[in-house]
Formats: structure tokens, sequence, C-alpha cells
């Protein structure tokens, strides 16, 4: 366990992924997306702001030309559960037509949201569509999608760190780790 933020550790009934875990995924994954796309210069788009972590250790993995860009979405339900209707807060800066489009997740939980995200990057004509997750929880899912990569396949549980927060907070948490439920039944 990394002890600088021991405050926030409190919080948690148990680390669920340790802070090398998750480098040593993350490492993987960034030489298996090299591979996959030689002579390729795919556009990565990280979804603020849960993903924000992951992806700034993983283009620093990856060893190809690639170019970045965000977008911030807002999904109306509360901060526990998807309602699965997705608002655009900032949409991208560059246009996708025509690119090999890599889209960055935290996590995929009811998968509403990144069904939503692939429709429109298909709608503006991408060249092709991949989604990048840390973290994939199967068991909730509510809609059909295909997640290309994955460091993480966890249990239903709510999980925080390494970018996954609870109203705001935990994201500086180097480790993934399951909130206790005390944090937001009280
Ligand atoms: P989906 O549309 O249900 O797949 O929603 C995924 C989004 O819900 C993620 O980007 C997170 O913001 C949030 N989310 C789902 N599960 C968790 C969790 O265990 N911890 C923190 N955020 C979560
Ligand atoms: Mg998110």
């Amino acid at each position: 366990m990394t002890q600088h933020v021991t405050v926030l550790y409190g919080d948690l009934d148990r680390i669920l992924i340790t802070g090398q875990e998750i480098k040593d995924a993350v490492e993987r994954l960034g030489a298996q997306i090299t591979r996959d796309y030689q002579g390729k210069s795919p556009v990565m788009i990280c979804i603020l702001k849960g993903a924000v972590v992951f992806f700034s250790d993983l283009i620093r993995s990856i060893d190809l030309p690639v170019s970045l860009d965000f977008m911030a979405i807002s999904s109306y339900g509360s901060s526990t559960k998807t309602s699965g209707v997705v608002r655009i807060l900032k949409d991208l800066d560059h246009d996708v037509a025509g690119r090999d489009v890599i889209v960055v997740e935290d996590i995929v939980d009811s998968g509403l949201t990144l069904s939503y995200i692939t429709s429109l990057l298909d709608q503006r004509a991408a060249r092709s569509v991949k989604i990048a997750t840390l973290l994939d929880k199967p068991e909730r899912r509510r809609t059909p999608l295909v997640v290309d990569y994955c460091c993480f396949t966890i249990p239903n549980e709510f999980v925080v760190g390494y970018g996954l927060d609870y109203n705001e907070k935990y994201r500086n948490l180097p480790d993934v780790g399951v909130l206790s439920p005390r944090m937001y039944s009280e």
C-alpha cells in the first residue's frame, strides 16, 4: 500500500488493485496497442474526469504517433448508478472523420455511456472505434458492448481511486479500492 494518502484509505473496505499491479497492466496494454496499431496514428480520447489518471499513464506506454483529445460527459442519475441518459459537457476539439479512435474510460459498468459515445463517433465517420478501459464490471451490463482492451475485470462493487471518484473524492488514490458502503449509506 502507498503510505502518503492514509487519510483516504480509512474510507475503504479494502484495496482491490494496487498501484503496482495497475502500472504493470497499463504497460502491457500500451505494448499491445502499440503492436495492434503499427503504421497508424490513432486519436486517443480521454473521457473526463475519471479516465484522466489511466489515460496519462497509458499514452506514455504507447510507442506510436498518437494524438489526444478530451470529452466530458455527464450521465443523469445518482453518483453510484448511471441512468443511461448522457449529456456532452465538453466535446472533442478535432474532427474524427477517417481517424482510428481509441476511447479511454475508467470503468465500464452498465455500458450505456460508452455505447452512446461509440455510436456518436460512428456517426461522425471515424474509421475505427475501439474501447480501452481500466476496469470492467460485466455483471452490471445493460447493453451489449464490445470492450476491446481491458486491464481488470472486477466484481460488482463500488470502487474508487486511480481516477475513479465518489462525489468527486478519492480520484488521487494511487490504488483502486472498494469504498466502504458506510460512506454512501449514511
Ligand atoms: P456506465 O454507463 O454505467 O457504463 O457508466 C460508467 C461510468 O459510471 C464510469 O465512467 C464512472 O464514472 C461511473 N462508475 C461506474 N461504476 C463505478 C464505480 O465502481 N466507481 C466509480 N465510478 C463508477
Ligand atoms: Mg466516468
